[in-house]
């Protein structure tokens, strides 16, 4: 079996040992605080890191994207699978519908039109929906108090049915650990009060969903919260080592690197570019990682800056490093990374051991020939 050091670079790692221990951890919190786990996909795109979530006890799964749904349920058996996100338009909205008849679907609203136009397209089947409500990031959602007159107006349509409702609480990537805390009790007294104001005007509320990594395991202690949907989780990545939410060691996603050139002093260049780590240097406002990726094992480089295949990195003190060498860099931010590349190698212990399928980003199949 091949060492990782033999591959050629640049090239995707995922340390299996990790991911899987990422993906029981969390499995494990849930289970144990009686939360259901709806893992968000976009992280992975990966039917086979699908399968592996839902084989640990994962309820369902959260999708950002039309094509990571349809891509899951044909190759991974899931069987709920809810929208992050409103979607509307014709050919997206008979997409949901053909959805809809092979799952148990949960589409989200924060408004009354896309809701329209579904409920009209149904025609007599139905379809469970949430509303989302907006806990501080200010991008999708409503205020407790809209999501009442949200709740209402969508009654007349009988074939929407009310199942609960859910929030992300994105803006804690913008802020430092000291803050986790403070955003998860805001995040659960405005989902608190949703849920009880919806309840006054006779809503059946099946569930509460949040979900962030960094806030994943104080959120999961609130008894109001009956789902959690994370997603980074599965990797990690230098992002949230900066945000104090995981440790290097806790990151199974790396790219696999080697120093090409070595231009001056403390200048060294190495073959993989923003093609591969991406330009992300921190989520809604978060500007605590240092550079472009840490490189595992040298604290004396940093990777200043990126072109489209290279990186610039810069040491600051002694290094060992010389042309030829291969390092592993842990990419900012691990979702951005794994859509760059088909597939990522699996390794155990630095052997290699199995690929894995990036199979459901999207555009992945050419749909304008469906
Ligand atoms: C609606 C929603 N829920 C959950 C998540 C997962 O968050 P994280 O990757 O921080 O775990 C995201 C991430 O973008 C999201 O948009």
């Amino acid at each position: 079996m091949k060492n990782i050091l033999s591959l050629t670079t640049p090239s995707f790692l995922v340390n299996l040992d990790i991911l899987e221990n990422n993906i029981k951890k969390y499995q494990t919190l849930a289970n144990e605080n009686s939360v259901q786990l709806f893992p968000m996909l976009k992280t992975h795109k990966s039917s086979e890191i699908t399968k592996l979530q839902i084989e640990a006890g994962a309820e369902g799964v959260l999708v950002g994207t039309l094509d990571e749904a349809e891509a899951v349920i044909k190759n991974s058996g899931v069987k709920k699978v809810m929208l992050a996100y409103p979607v509307i338009g014709d050919s997206n909205l008979d997409r949901v519908i053909k959805l809809n008849n092979s799952c148990k679907l949960f589409v989200a609203f924060d408004n009354e039109i896309p809701a329209t136009e579904l409920s009209k397209k149904l025609k007599t089947n139905k379809i469970s929906y949430q509303i989302i409500i907006n806990t501080g990031l200010n991008r999708f959602g409503v205020s407790p108090e809209e999501a009442v007159n949200l709740f209402k107006s969508l009654q007349k349509y009988e074939n929407l049915v009310f199942k609960g409702i859910s929030t992300h609480t994105g803006q804690v990537y913008g802020f430092s650990k000291d803050y986790i805390e403070e955003i998860t009790k805001k995040e659960i007294d405005i989902m608190t009060l949703a849920k009880n104001l919806l309840i006054e005007v006779g809503a059946n509320i099946e569930f509460v969903a949040t979900g962030t990594t960094p806030t994943f395991e104080q959120a999961i202690k609130s008894e109001e919260i009956t789902i959690s949907r994370p997603g980074n989780y599965v990797f990690f990545d230098a992002i949230q080592v900066a945000l104090g939410a995981a440790k290097e060691e806790d990151c199974a996603l790396t790219v696999l690197a080697t120093v090409v050139s070595h231009p001056s002093e403390d200048l060294f260049i190495l073959d993989c570019g923003s093609k591969c780590l991406g330009l992300d240097q921190g989520a809604h406002g978060n500007s605590l990682t240092k550079g472009f990726g840490i490189i595992k094992n040298h604290p004396e480089l940093t990777i200043i800056g990126l072109s489209e295949e290279v990186a610039k990195v810069k040491k600051d003190g002694d290094t060992k490093l010389q042309i030829g060498d291969i390092v592993q860099i842990i990419p900012n931010h691990s979702c951005s990374a794994a859509n760059m590349t088909r597939y990522l190698i699996g390794h155990r212990n630095n052997t290699v051991e199995r690929i894995i399928e990036v199979d459901i980003r999207g555009n992945s199949r050419k749909r304008i020939l469906d």
